[in-house]
């Protein structure tokens, strides 16, 4: 396996592969999570390639940049055991200039939910994605659904930049207490951890109503919020959208998404449920 630290030796590297790349953009701290877009990337492409790059620009100002999680080593250990041909570690100077060019989230998909509480996040995951996807030169690359607000708005950067590029949604990865995976899930205490285990009992409990026939957002919503623990948590949102994140009112199948967001103690929980 290549580690690339740099612009340059990744342009060496990749001008010896042909069209076949997977890529896996990551901050790192990699979990099982990231481990299933990596093995589906091998599974669909001649070689993988991963980022892993702590991005500042979509983190706001009083947020946890600094106090990411960093573990390089045990993630090239991990990505050199899972067989990915190169992984890709730029440094910021690496990758940013000053007084930059920035392409902005669309105006209805951007600055809602997640960007509304972080009204610059995504135009800084635009801003990086949009770096990596020229280094990379990836044909598909692969995001978690879980962070469905991020895919939705690639797809559409995709679509509106002509990028001859597939963004291929993969499923959310769940420990066995029902948590999905995240990075962040380390800064949760043992009693946090077990107050954050409303959020996949929600879901399972929203998706077992849908099956059932109950199609009414009211309803749903109604059954949501009774479930999710609120004299303990904080909660952001807890809604039902259509695929451009429009707000909807009957639930509908391969087209509705519930979103979900709470905060557990300090840290910030995302889930949801592709409908
Ligand atoms: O999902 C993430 O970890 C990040 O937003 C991404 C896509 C790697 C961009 O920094």
């Amino acid at each position: 396996m290549e580690v690339c630290k740099d612009r340059l030796s990744l342009a060496r590297f990749r001008s010896g592969l042909g069209e076949s790349v997977g890529f896996v953009a990551t901050m790192g701290a990699l979990h099982k999570g990231h481990l299933s877009l990596i093995e589906k990337s091998l599974q669909e492409n001649t070689h993988t390639i991963v980022s892993i790059f702590v991005n500042p620009t979509q983190f706001g100002e009083n947020e946890d940049f600094g106090s990411y999680p960093r573990t390089l080593e045990a993630d090239l250990a991990l990505c050199e055991r899972a067989g990915v041909s190169a992984v890709f570690t730029p440094s910021v100077e690496d990758m940013y200039s000053t007084d930059e060019i920035t392409f902005n989230p669309p105006k209805n998909m951007g600055y809602i939910l997640e960007g509304f509480d972080r009204p610059t996040h995504f135009a800084g995951v635009i801003a990086v994605v949009l770096k990596l996807f020229m280094l990379v030169k990836p044909r598909k690359a692969y995001f978690g659904q879980k962070d469905a607000q991020q895919v939705l708005i690639l797809q559409k950067m995709v679509r509106d930049l002509f990028l001859d590029i597939e963004i291929v949604p993969c499923e959310i990865v769940r420990d066995d207490d029902g948590l999905a995976l995240s990075s962040r899930n380390i800064y949760l205490s043992a009693k946090e951890r077990e107050i954050a285990l409303c959020i996949p009992r929600t879901i399972a409990l929203v998706e077992q109503h849908i099956k059932n026939g109950e199609m009414s957002v009211d309803k749903l919503k109604a059954l949501a919020l009774e479930s999710l623990r609120l004299g303990e948590t904080t909660l952001f949102y807890a809604d039902f959208f259509n695929r451009e994140l429009k707000p909807i009112a009957v639930v509908k199948k391969q087209e509705s998404i519930f979103l979900l967001a709470l905060r557990v103690g300090k840290t910030r929980l995302l889930d949801n449920l592709w409908i």
